[in-house]
């Protein structure tokens, strides 16, 4: 394992996923962790970056002990001035804060000790890297020489003269440094000399194997799915491990794509073979949303019907179970379990040092479940990235087009329709959104968007249709691509793909005659319009 101490750099997570994309497991840590109070033995730490000046008197500081313990030691940016301030080199203030790319030049290769100029080795003696810092080295500890330097930046790249300790101003985790996975490369696979073994199959046997081992051997588990591709792998998972004790509940709230629920039903239940239930409370949604405009009462409703409806139905379950016993069936556990589809970058967004980060939106979760339900909670993805868990959908046979499948919100249409949520405009909605995605397929671009859907605006456009005024309401489409959504760009579509799109959708969706194409990116603008 390689820890990542992070001291809060917006890239911090991205030397995680490098880590992982070299096949070496490496997790995110606060800067502030104790060493004497890790479970596990790193092979290697890398410091993070951070917003911080290491002159800061709230700077977050690493733990000393990081220096004692004999491991390969990488600072990024604020972590090489941390190895600095720690070690008695000098920071100072950059005339210009910089930020953008730079040229670096290799330099000392071929010095004796193989340990200092590994890290670099066989990249040749210039590369292009990506620079964000307001401070940088004035002077380097002792023990240290340059290995790296910039036009700006003569402290660019050090290395200890014995120990395997390095420090890069540049960030090698962000993909505007071409060879940057290369750098970390070097440095957990030859420095620390970790292994490439962490993979998905082996991810795979020993999750299974944990599952079971916690369930024990009747331990029933239940868990919400939604049709997105982390709880269909979270459930394909569970079902691999305890079959049909693992009972996943669809709750169609009437603000679903079109046919969604009949289509997870089939790939779910028919295709994958888990056990499922679907339970149509789409009324009692759009009942409760009656009169509803704001858009994060929406998202509360829907939020505590959702709690409310799964509730009653593994009620049900449960009650089913005992009648099944009482008439002399072999018992049943009880269900225990509740299983949820955390990603790591929520684990790592509640571990920061600094505190979850403020929320713009409440998003719905199912954390509302466990406080009434007295449920312990089992989350197989939680060590994962996204493309890892879409890498594990693959191998556990998931249908490609729903392992690549866009993230969909748990409040659905009900945050796409600005305005008065009724039948009627979820209908509408539904229908314009399925044509958009369709011609994205047909176009071939889904898998260039990170996410795409429809929004149906609460005003009303003139338009002519033959010899007659229209009056009609308008469709706004939106497609971005991002990383983690944390940011996005607007995608840019071909002309053509736009055209037949805005086509058929005024032609085809009665009550909409204008669709408008949103230029805008994140921020200023979320990706959702609610
Ligand atoms: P925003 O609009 O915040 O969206 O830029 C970022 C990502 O989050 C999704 N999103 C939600 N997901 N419940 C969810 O489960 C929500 O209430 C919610 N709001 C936004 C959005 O679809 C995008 O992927």
């Amino acid at each position: 394992t390689i820890l990542i101490l992070d001291f809060g750099s917006q890239y911090s997570h991205l030397i995680t996923r490098r880590c992982r994309e070299l096949n070496v497991y490496a997790e995110l840590m606060p800067c502030t962790q104790k060493i004497k109070d890790l479970n596990f033995k790193p092979k290697g730490i890398i410091l993070s970056g951070s917003p911080y000046s290491v002159y800061d008197v709230d700077a977050p500081r690493v733990d000393p002990e990081v220096f004692e313990m004999g491991v390969p030691i990488l600072g990024i940016c604020y972590g090489l001035q941390e190895i600095a301030w720690n070690l008695k080199g000098k920071v100072s203030k950059c005339e210009h804060r910089e930020y953008g790319f730079a040229q670096l030049q290799i330099s000392n290769i071929g010095s004796d000790s193989a340990s200092v100029d590994s890290l670099f080795a066989g990249l040749g003696d210039e590369m292009q890297v990506w620079m964000s810092h307001g401070d940088q080295l004035s002077e380097a500890p002792p023990d240290f020489h340059v290995i790296g330097r910039t036009k700006t930046a003569p402290y660019a790249a050090l290395a200890h003269n014995s120990k395997p300790i390095y420090g890069i101003q540049f960030h090698p985790e962000v993909t505007h440094s071409p060879r940057g996975k290369e750098v970390i490369g070097r440095f957990v696979l030859n420095i620390c000399g970790c292994k490439p073994n962490w993979t998905m199959e082996e991810f795979i046997g020993k999750e299974i194997a944990r599952i079971r081992q916690i369930c024990g051997p009747k331990g029933r588990v239940i868990g919400a799915v939604s049709g997105g591709v982390d709880s269909t792998v979270a459930a394909k998972l569970m079902h691999e491990a305890i079959g049909d004790r693992f009972h996943a509940i669809m709750v169609d709230n009437g603000v679903l794509r079109l046919n969604e629920a009949k289509q997870v039903n089939e790939m779910l239940n028919k295709d994958l073979g888990v056990n499922l239930t679907v339970v149509d409370a789409s009324d009692l949604f759009l009942s409760r949303l009656d009169g509803v405009e704001d858009p994060e009462q929406k998202r509360k409703i829907i939020g505590n019907t959702f709690i409310n409806v799964f509730e009653d139905e593994a009620a049900k379950i449960e009650a089913a179970a005992e009648a099944e016993e009482a008439s002399g069936a072999a018992a049943k556990g009880k269900i225990e379990w509740l299983l949820q589809g955390t990603l790591y970058p929520d684990v790592i967004e509640s571990i920061s040092f600094k505190g979850p980060s403020a929320t713009i939106k409440t998003h719905h979760n199912v954390g509302g479940l466990l406080k009434d339900m007295k449920l312990k909670l089992i989350e197989p993805l939680r060590e994962l990235f996204k493309d890892e868990v879409r890498a594990l959908g693959r191998l556990l046979s998931i249908p490609a087009p729903l392992v690549q499948r866009h993230p969909f919100p748990g409040p659905g249409l009900a945050i796409r329709i600005l305005g008065l949520v009724t039948r009627e405009q979820v209908k509408i909605l539904q229908h314009a959104d399925s044509i958009y995605l369709e011609e994205i397929r047909n176009a071939g671009l889904y898998n260039q968007i990170s996410q795409a859907f429809a929004v149906l605006l609460p005003v009303k456009a003139v338009g002519v249709m033959g010899d007659k005024r229209t009056y009609e309401q308008v469709i706004a489409l939106r497609a971005v691509q991002s990383e983690d959504f944390m940011t996005a760009d607007w995608f840019v579509f071909p002309a053509e793909v736009l055209r037949r799109i805005s086509s058929r959708i005024t032609n085809e969706v009665a009550g909409i005659n204008r669709v408008t194409y949103d230029i805008s990116s994140k921020p200023p603008a979320t990706v959702e319009w609610l």
